[in-house]
């Protein structure tokens, strides 16, 4: 198969990319068109170039997976180079996704045709990198500044309205790409090329890009490459453009090398390897036409909008028609926003509501085929709801439980068919964050767990498969470092310190911050709850949340936490400082001073050592589970690739000795893993480890 080959319709060339599955510019298909733009332009009868894709989309960017080899010509700059210099109009048809250097490809074209529903888009910055062949060059000649540094810097995909409203796009295609394109070259014969080198740029507002950049700076919480991004489209305004495209292609070069870019790269492929669930392959889902969910508070009406955005008619049951009725607004509110911001249409809202079956008829589920529960966390609550569900439910229905921490080998039992019987465990907003924990019980069938996954990837979500334990992975590690820092705040460290620095550290938010957010009030439930079990020989952490709580501080919802909320601006408290002090002294501690990074450090170290436990337990498989857990639904910065990804960067025997730190002054429950000793003895990273080779350790 050649990966670019040559037509003809009449007078006009179509040089057609044909590179399964999305057309990424492997070194064949840069010859190929560097071969094919060559043969078109000596063609004495050929007088216009279109440039289309076969498959299911337009090039979708440079082959990630020749970065870290050596570079191999033609280079992609090159390519465009030679390609915009033609003397013959050479127009680009662009269908499904042009991104990266496949935009890039159709930056350097002399015009753009597009399918109505193609995206283009500059995702560079999400592998850690910036374009590498004109696009911060190109772009803002042809779009201005202000938008090119929006879309190099966020790497957002720009629809088609967007992008013709911009001047991206020349036209949009009225029936079919090719033949729409062909015309449209046709129309350019006997012009002179417009080639986007050329183009002057327009003026921009200095103090609106100055502020953008300022605004790109603070969200990208410590990734580099959204800022240089930013900053080299700046240079088009200053540079020749020669000089510009070979500064551009110097910084991509170098953060080619980069510790962020590889990060950001190993996740590229986790996020897609995740999916692959080793023990799964070759099963195949049931199939699913109706889901039924129990509950429509915040998590129930949450998933049940993702099912219904992603096409899936739901039945909604409830106890009692208020809840049902507030369940209902709850939704329709969501999608109405949603088209007031022009997300969705008004017609697309009614289309959605009419997916919604809302009752207060348990027996109204007989006719699904999955059904997950989000009710309230209660074992005595889910036994009900399973035992009623087993009578219920038509057979070989898939039976899930959005319960975040219990066991779901009990609520299979109690369903009396556990096979039938797995978690998927939503986070909050389950409407808007990806992650969904995938759990299969004992006696799960793997047909049940291959269709939690097949409903998870059918919503946009990421699924991870997983296996039973207190807390599943997520939870689990949260439940793990959150003491440490809690002791260390008696220790010496405050708060507020600790959540700074977790934040520069590139953690989406502190976890004291994130306790205000979630309510301090459900772990002092969870502590009174279990405080029996508490093992003495434990050091207990728990007195400061107590404190606080005590004075009816339950977080952001009362107003204070272990911050006061001012205007909705969260602030220090000295009465919260008072009450650290009178903790320790009361504990007989003398206050030191910890500083908060050493605080991330430990944090770190925990949550990579707890990983260790659930790997060697066999909970999950690969260390790749844990990074896009803690990725995708805990805020872990994807330019440290994960806990592991970034253990293996800083060294085991490091993150080893930091454990060894926290033993120290936590004491019981924080020994070392065996997992993690033995690793640094033999001198493996996570990276080595093969699926269950923890477990075999
Ligand atoms: N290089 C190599 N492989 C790629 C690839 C790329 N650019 N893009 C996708 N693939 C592979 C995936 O790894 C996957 O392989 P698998 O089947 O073996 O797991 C397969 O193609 C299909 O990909 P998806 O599962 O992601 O398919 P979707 O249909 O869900 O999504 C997509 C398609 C939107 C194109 C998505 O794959 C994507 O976002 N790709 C990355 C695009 C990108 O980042 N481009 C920029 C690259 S950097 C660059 O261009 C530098 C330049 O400026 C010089």
């Amino acid at each position: 198969m050649t990966a670019v080959r040559l037509e003809k319709q009449g007078d006009v060339a179509l040089a057609i990319v044909d590179n399964p599955p999305v057309n990424a510019l492997s070194q064949a298909v840069r010859q190929g068109i560097l071969d094919c733009i060559g043969a078109a332009t000596a063609d004495s009868a050929v007088k216009a170039i279109v440039l289309a894709c076969e498959g299911r989309s337009f090039i979708a960017g440079a082959d990630i997976k020749e970065f870290g080899k050596p570079p191999q010509p033609p280079f992609l700059p090159d390519v465009l180079g030679a390609l915009e210099a033609s003397g013959k109009p050479v127009v680009a048809a662009i269908h499904g996704t042009a991104l990266g250097g496949g935009f890039e490809v159709a930056l350097a074209c002399h015009a753009r045709v597009a399918d109505a529903r193609a995206k283009i888009g500059l995702p560079e910055v999400k592998l850690g990198l910036i374009p590498g062949a004109g696009g911060t060059q190109r772009l803002p000649r042809l779009a201005g500044v202000a938008f090119a540094i929006d879309v190099a810097s966020s790497g957002r995909m720009v629809g088609m309205k967007e992008a013709l409203a911009a001047g991206v796009i020349d036209k949009i295609a009225d029936g079919d790409l090719r033949a729409s394109a062909v015309e449209y070259a046709r129309t350019l014969v006997g012009k002179p090329p417009r080639r986007t080198r050329d183009l002057i740029i327009p003026q921009h507002d200095h103090a609106a890009v100055e502020a953008q950049i300022k605004e790109i700076r603070k969200k990208a919480r410590g990734a580099e490459a959204p800022v240089i991004a930013a900053q080299t489209v700046m240079d088009a305004t200053h540079k020749n453009f020669d000089q510009g495209l070979a500064d551009e292609r110097k910084t991509f070069m170098h953060l080619l090398g980069t510790d962020q870019s590889k990060a950001m790269r190993y996740v590229f492929f986790a996020e897609r390897e995740v999916l692959k669930t080793p023990h799964l392959e070759g099963v195949a889902p049931r199939p699913i036409s109706r889901v039924g969910v129990i509950g429509s508070g915040t998590m129930g009406a949450g998933i049940t909008i993702s099912l219904v955005n992603s096409g899936m008619p739901v039945t909604v049951v409830e106890m009692a028609q208020e809840a049902l009725d507030r369940g209902h607004a709850r939704m329709k509110s969501t999608w109405e926003r949603d088209a007031k911001l022009g997300r969705i249409s008004a017609a697309q809202v009614d289309q959605r509501l009419s997916l919604l079956t809302m009752t207060t008829d348990f027996n109204a589920l007989a006719d699904c085929d999955l059904v997950i529960e989000a009710v309230f966390e209660e074992m005595a609550i889910k036994k009900d709801i399973f035992t009623r569900l087993g009578k219920v439910a038509k057979p070989g229905a898939v039976l899930a439980s959005n319960t975040s921490y219990l066991d779901i080998n009990a609520i299979g039992a109690f369903s009396g068919r556990p096979a039938d019987v797995i978690g998927m465990h939503f986070f909050s907003p389950a409407n808007i964050m990806r992650l969904v924990e995938i759990i299969e019980g004992a006696k799960s069938a793997k047909d049940a767990v291959a269709t939690g996954v097949a409903v998870g990837k059918r919503m946009g979500k990421l699924p991870v498969v997983m296996g039973v334990c207190d807390g599943f992975v997520g939870n689990r590690i949260l439940a793990a470092w959150r003491p440490v820092a809690d002791m260390a705040v008696e220790d010496g460290a405050m708060p507020h310190e600790i959540d700074a620095a977790m934040e520069k550290w590139g953690m989406a938010m502190g976890g004291f911050a994130v306790g205000d957010l979630a309510g301090l009030d459900i772990g002092m439930r969870r502590r009174r709850e279990f405080a029996h079990l508490r093992d003495p020989e434990k050091r207990d952490s728990g007195a400061v949340a107590d404190a606080i709580c005590a004075l009816g501080r339950y977080g952001q919802k009362t107003g204070a936490g272990y911050y006061k909320y001012v205007d909705g601006k969260r602030e220090v408290d000295p009465i919260v400082t008072d009450i650290i002090n009178k903790v320790s002294a009361d504990k007989g501690i003398a206050r030191r001073p910890i500083a908060g990074e050493k605080v991330m450090e430990q944090i770190h170290a925990t949550m990579v050592n707890e990983a260790a436990h659930i790997l060697s337990e066999g909970i999950v498989s690969r260390p790749l589970d844990v990074d896009m857990v803690l990725l995708n639904g805990y805020g872990f910065p994807a330019w440290r690739g994960g806990p592991l990804h970034e253990a293996d960067r800083i060294g085991l025997d490091k993150v080893l000795a930091t454990m060894r730190e926290v033993h120290k002054s936590a004491g019981k429950g924080y020994e070392p893993a065996p997992l993690l000793e033995k690793m640094v003895a033999q001198g493996k990273k996570f990276a080595d480890l093969k699926p269950g080779d923890a477990q075999k350790m």
